[in-house]
């Protein structure tokens, strides 16, 4: 397994540049799924999570190849298998993306369900839940989802118990070529939800509301080949500023949408971060220790759960208390003991996490454990003084492109070493 060391206290200073998103990606490219031609998709990240997809298409027998300007295509007019092996979405809980489009295009669809995972037992029930409403019968048989729409699906309103940003996809792909008028209410309203339906519709689908908590879509015959765009990963650029921020630099992002990052724009603002914003680029500045502030998770436009981790870290290092809540998910915090173990003050309450902030962080040995929580470690040990060695670090290559080239170019003394297991025999004997 490979394991990133870190050298920290050095200001990150200098430009990077944010790439595709990936959880815009991720169901941009099972939407081919419903496509009676081939779909081109530009700024598609390289990603673990991203090959895993492409690897499930093609297993469903899609033809699947970027080109050499880095374009994906997916032609799934050869595909056949209405399938999603254990084997695959064991790896990526997002391979349930493909269930709807699978039922709505073949009638009958065999899913794995997704395990749980870190960060929660994040079950699909809403999903099957607006299926069965469109009039799909659904069966669990040796952990798989057993989907079948014989008479094809039909338009329903579906009201979501709670706000499920994959759930709304999900759903939104089925009904794009149902039968009739689809509403989905309590719908999700993140930017990727809203890249979604803007493709759906260059391609031919009729969709509506799409950002607002109302979407509706007019079921179609099918839908055409088309080009994609994903929309820049709001994610990671967020990181590459807390990176800036964290250790006192000055870093900027450009390709970026500074529109989808407004609740962490406010907050680091609050916090005492000088934050310049252009039109593709968002510009963070920090010369004195920041000022504690709270926050609790939201759906958007709330401020990001996919953020909360990484705003701790900036947190450890600031002046007074903060307390953050964690709403979305309930074991979101899995980084708080690794924190600890670098120097910071952190108290859990149930979902809440009370940070009083220290004077500096010390680098340690500590374990990467989910997606986010690893992007926390990354910016703690950039802080901090002397070395930290994050194990387990394919967690950040699901979600963050050539980490540690990006930090190299803003200056990190960052590298990465594979299969460096000698010295982590002592820390995985505690594991
Ligand atoms: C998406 O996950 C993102 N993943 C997550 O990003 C993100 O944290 C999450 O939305 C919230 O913003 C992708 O888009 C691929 P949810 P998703 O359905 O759709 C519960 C990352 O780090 N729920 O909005 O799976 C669920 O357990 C990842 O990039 C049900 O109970 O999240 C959670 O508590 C992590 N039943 C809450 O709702 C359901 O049927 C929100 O989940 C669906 C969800």
């Amino acid at each position: 397994m490979d394991t990133i060391i870190i050298r920290g206290g050095k200001p990150l200073v200098g430009t990077v540049e944010a790439s595709g998103a990936k959880n815009a990606a991720l169901p941009l490219l099972a939407a081919a799924i419903l496509a009676d031609g081939p779909v081109t998709y530009r700024r598609v990240p390289h990603l673990r999570d991203i090959s895993t997809m492409m690897t499930l298409l093609a297993y469903q027998g899609a033809h699947v190849h970027f080109d050499d300007q880095s374009r994906l295509h997916i032609d799934t007019r050869p595909a056949d298998k209405a399938e999603a092996p254990y084997e695959l979405v064991k790896t990526m809980r997002a391979s349930a993306l493909v269930l709807g489009p699978l039922l709505a295009r073949y009638g009958h669809a065999r899913v794995s369900l997704p395990g749980g995972c870190a960060i929660g037992a994040r079950p699909i029930d809403m999903h099957l839940k607006g299926l069965e409403a469109m009039g799909a019968d659904i069966e669990v048989e040796q952990g798989d989802v057993v989907a079948r729409a014989t008479r094809g699906l039909k338009g329903a309103h579906i009201v979501f118990d709670q706000v499920t940003v994959t759930g709304t996809e999900n759903l939104m792909m089925a009904a794009t070529i149902a039968e009739g008028e689809t509403i989905l209410d309590n719908a999700a309203r993140e930017p990727e939800v809203v890249n979604l339906a803007e493709s759906l519709r260059a391609l031919g689908a009729d969709i509506e509301g799409e950002g607002t908590n109302r979407i509706i879509i007019r079921g179609v015959n099918g839908i055409h080949e088309g080009e994609i765009e994903v929309i820049p990963d709001r994610i990671e650029t967020a990181t590459y500023l807390a990176a800036g921020i964290i250790t006192r630099g000055d870093v900027t992002v450009t390709h970026a949408e500074p529109g989808h990052l407004e609740a962490f724009i406010a907050r680091i603002r609050d916090a005492g971060v000088k934050v310049e914003i252009g039109e593709h680029s968002i510009r963070c500045r920090c010369d004195d220790p920041l000022v504690g502030v709270n926050i609790h998770t939201m759906p958007h436009p709330g401020f990001p759960t996919d953020l909360q981790a990484q705003f701790m870290a900036l947190m450890t290092l600031a002046r007074g208390t903060s307390i953050i809540r964690e709403t979305i998910f309930e074991n979101r915090f899995m980084h708080v003991q690794e924190l600890v173990r670098m120097g910071a003050d952190i108290k859990l309450d149930g979902n809440t996490a009370i940070v009083n902030g220290v004077e500096r962080l010390s680098g340690a040995p500590v374990m990467a454990t989910d997606l986010r929580a690893s992007a926390s470690l990354v910016l703690a040990g950039l802080a901090a003084a002397g070395e930290t060695r994050i194990s387990r670090v394919y967690h950040i290559d699901r979600g963050y492109e050539r980490i540690e080239e990006k930090m190299q170019k803003l200056g990190a003394d960052i590298e990465r070493h594979s299969g460096d297991e000698t010295w982590m025999k002592g820390v995985m004997v505690n594991g």
